[in-house]
């Protein structure tokens, strides 16, 4: 495991205050400012973690667009940058089809050490040495302004049948 991830700062800006727990059970005070930062074009935003979601690599396009330094992201969670508006069953998902060897696609929704967010398209594989499961890697890529759209409302649903 990492460090415990540290509360993120207020911002300077009108910001919703929500305090998110983890599936490891760590709480941490998070705000959200309903900004979106656009995704840089043309590149690919890329992370690689432990078999327990620990980042261990991240590229120049991650560690710009996050806002956080390259040493807050090393030897964390990689839920740091989990936004309150997505449903915990995408990451459910996520977990089931990594753990068990395949690639798992979906739209996911970032949040930035300021409180702004991004949303990407992710695709997560299993990343294996001699056969056996070491890490995971994340390659992103742009989502289509339809896509973000439909990923939203989808969401919301999800979010509030696990409110109930
Ligand atoms: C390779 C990889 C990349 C991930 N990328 C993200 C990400 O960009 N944003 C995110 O919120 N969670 C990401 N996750 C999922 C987190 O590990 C975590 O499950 C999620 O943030 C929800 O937190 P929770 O499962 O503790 O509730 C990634 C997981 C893996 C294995």
């Amino acid at each position: 495991m990492g460090a415990p991830t540290p509360d993120a700062h207020k911002p300077d800006m009108p910001a919703k205050q929500v305090t998110l727990t983890y599936y490891d059970g760590h709480s941490r005070t998070v705000y959200d400012t309903d900004v979106e930062r656009a995704y840089p074009d043309g590149k690919l935003i890329v992370s690689r973690t432990d078999l327990n979601g620990v980042i261990t690599h991240v590229n120049d396009a991650f560690v710009e667009i996050s806002g956080y330094d390259i040493d807050e992201l090393i030897g964390q969670q990689h839920y740091i940058l989990r936004h309150p508006d997505m449903p915990k069953a995408a990451y459910t998902d996520l977990w089931q089809t990594a753990a068990s060897g395949q690639k798992w696609h979906g739209y996911v929704k970032n949040l930035c050490k300021d409180g702004s967010h991004y949303w990407v398209y992710a695709t997560v594989v299993p990343n294996i040495r001699r056969g056996e499961t070491v890490g995971y890697t994340s390659v992103r890529r742009k989502p289509s302004r339809s896509k973000i759209d439909a990923a939203m409302t989808q969401y919301a649903q999800m979010k509030q049948n696990e409110e109930g």
